[in-house]
């Protein structure tokens, strides 16, 4: 009996592929979904704490028509990027940060949570298993998408009764069409992205369907992405649909501050540290739309999306134009993390970890 549940073990464990690289266009890379290999589920009831996932074959899951997180959106996310050094070796990006953000978020929507190692545990094993889908270095990175939800049947407005820790990756490129090339940003006045006391502050998922609206009728005009305001004045700068927002004035950068409304960025924070160690004036503090119309320079940061220089700004009549380029503040700040990301620049501050 017991040879035959080693057996059984045995075949449960994924065969690793040992060909280097999957087969695909590597110099075309956009943000599609290209499923890697391997997915990583576990699965723990409500009140009990999540204890041993396993890698299994990327595919479909079964999901009750009652699941929690298809009638009330009980479910968050995380994005997280492995890259792929020059000589081969893989290197993720403050993962740890990732998982924190998913314990503060399971907090607020009432889901119990993997701990920080199971998190990077489980992130490890997916860069691991799915490396012949992480680019060849400088062509992009895997982008490692981390999903809990509330995966129980429930009717009742409640707590779902199972929650399920899903990761899964996709290598990826640049987020936006434009490329490397500066965005074309529209300030949103109809629709706010989140409100005071709301859930704008985590990665809830349902954070994410509401901005379609405004993003789909700002990208048919042309426009990259919209940039939200604040729900109350509407007069100070929130976020964009998918990144946090930067203003360059001299050699002050100011960004929002996060009061719940706005997601804490981990490019964000790691940007803000790039820029004071650089000599700028990094300031958190609530960010006039005037102020974003007279800035020098704007750029976004975020994990998909990276640190994207922004060309233009519209806002009513008004359409502001901003430096970019390779003399600007956002070139410089980006090639110092993306140097840290991709292991160029040696990495003093332990942000990155080896898989
Ligand atoms: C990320 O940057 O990882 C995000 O979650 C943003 C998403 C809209 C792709």
């Amino acid at each position: 009996a017991q040879a035959a549940s080693a057996l059984r073990e045995e075949r449960k464990k994924p065969v690793y592929r040992d060909d280097e690289y999957a087969d695909i266009d590597w110099d075309n890379l956009g943000f599609g979904l290209t499923p890697a290999d391997y997915m990583y589920v576990m699965k723990c009831s409500k009140d009990c704490e999540f204890t041993e996932g396993e890698l299994s074959p990327y595919g479909n899951i079964q999901l009750s028509p009652s699941a929690g997180v298809l009638n009330y959106g009980q479910a968050i996310y995380e994005g997280t990027k492995a890259y792929r050094k020059e000589n081969g070796e893989l290197l993720l990006f403050r993962p740890e940060h990732n998982a924190i953000r998913m314990k503060l978020g399971a907090e607020r929507m009432l889901m119990p949570s993997p701990s920080v190692d199971q998190f990077v545990h489980a992130v490890k094993q997916i860069a691991f298993a799915n490396k012949r889908w992480v680019p060849p270095s400088g062509k992009g990175s895997l982008y490692i998408r981390p999903l809990l939800m509330g995966s129980g049947p429930i009717l009742g407005l409640a707590p779902a009764p199972e929650y399920t820790f899903i990761v899964y990756a996709s290598p990826v490129g640049n987020y936006f069409k434009e490329g490397i090339a500066a965005l074309n940003l529209h300030v949103e006045e109809e629709y706010v992205r989140a409100a005071p006391g709301g859930a704008g502050g985590v990665k809830s998922i349902t954070n994410y369907a509401p901005v379609l609206k405004a993003l789909s009728r700002a990208k048919s005009k042309g426009f990259s992405d919209v940039l939200y305001l604040d729900s109350v004045k509407k007069k100070y700068l929130e976020e964009a649909s998918s990144c946090n927002v930067f203003v360059v004035k001299g050699r002050t950068i100011s960004t929002p501050a996060t009061n719940g409304t706005i997601l804490e960025g981990i490019t964000r924070k790691s940007v803000m540290e790039i820029a004071s160690d650089q000599g700028y004036q990094v300031e958190e503090k609530a960010v006039h739309v005037d102020e974003v119309m007279d800035a020098d320079e704007v750029f976004c940061t975020g994990t998909a999306v990276g640190v994207a220089p922004v060309g233009t700004i519209t806002y009513q009549d008004k359409r502001a134009e901003y430096k970019t380029g390779d003399e600007s503040v956002c070139q410089r700040l980006r090639s110092v993390l993306v140097g840290i990301q991709t292991g160029l620049i040696k990495d003093t501050k332990g942000w990155v970890t080896c898989v």
